[in-house]
């Protein structure tokens, strides 16, 4: 299998020990969710404005991507702008669209020679038109990837998903093409902004706060979650390796009580593993 290299660096014969050691000792999600948190309180704490936090939590954004597909990891879902951020004072809105672009730039032709899709949800006509450009752009020149798929959460939160897909039922109700009685969690499902994506396994919030802040209301119901005290621009794969460790020991229910789970619950199971 052809090597993941985002980064200069070259992978550490210890660190892909580590990967392979995890793939053995248990399942490994099939799509990993982010709430990338900490940014502001990470640069706050060494004095410097919170756009600085940003700028280094790309570092993390990159090593985590990496790592997940060096994995083999299919699916990583990065919380990157919520609908409510766009409160935010205008001078870190437009140093954070300024970031989004220059990492569309700088990482695009790495994502294509590692095989990785990019892909987004949310909002995006919000964004602004250059950044909306290169965005689209990235996800067209990426279209063909199959090694990872990244789909970045931008100007995104999970009530806004759900009540866009309220609205195209409505719609399809008033068109005749569906009845009340259509209306189940396979619809609802199929019309969320996330439907071609498998729902998180497991969710990861770093920055240590316990919520989910307005992000994949609807896809987490099942996932398992994963806190980290590290800030994000902290995070690395070491931490990344851990809250899979943290996910191998969980039992997954879904509801169920353990005697009625088979030894390896199709749902549990997740790819190649
Ligand atoms: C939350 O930290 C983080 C964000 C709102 C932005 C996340 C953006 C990046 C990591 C950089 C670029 C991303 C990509 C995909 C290139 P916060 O500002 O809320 O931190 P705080 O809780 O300490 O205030």
């Amino acid at each position: 299998m052809k090597t993941v290299s985002l980064n200069r660096k070259k992978q550490t014969e210890k660190d892909a020990q580590r990967q392979v050691e995890l793939r053995e000792s248990g399942r490994v999600p099939n799509h990993i969710a982010i709430i990338m948190d900490g940014n502001g309180r990470w640069a706050k704490e060494r004095g410097n404005m919170r756009v600085f936090g940003h700028q280094a939590g790309v570092d993390s954004v990159r090593d985590t991507v990496e790592a997940c597909a060096q994995m083999g990891i299919p699916h990583l879902t990065l919380f990157a702008f919520s609908t409510e951020n766009w409160m935010r004072p205008a001078s870190e809105v437009n140093a954070l669209m300024q970031l989004l672009i220059q990492s569309l730039r700088k990482e695009t032709r790495k994502l294509v020679e590692n095989d990785i899709k990019l892909v987004a949800v949310g909002q995006l006509e919000r964004l602004p038109d250059k950044c909306h450009r290169e965005l689209l752009e990235a996800i067209e020149i990426t279209k063909d990837n199959k090694r990872l798929q990244v789909c970045l959460a931008l100007s995104y939160s999970g009530r806004w998903d759900l009540a866009q897909a309220a609205r195209k039922i409505s719609e399809m109700v008033i068109n005749g093409e569906v009845g009340p009685e259509d209306v189940n969690e396979e619809l609802v499902q199929s019309l969320l902004t996330t439907n071609s994506i498998p729902d998180p396994d497991l969710l990861i919030r770093t920055g240590g706060e316990f919520r989910l802040s307005n992000f994949l209301l609807w896809q987490a119901a099942y996932s398992e979650l994963y806190i980290s005290k590290k800030y994000w621009p902290d995070f690395r794969r070491d931490e990344l390796y851990k809250s899979i460790e943290s996910y191998q020991k969980r039992e997954r229910r879904f509801g169920k009580i353990s005697e009625q789970l088979e030894k390896k619950d199709m749902r549990q199971v997740s790819a190649g593993v």
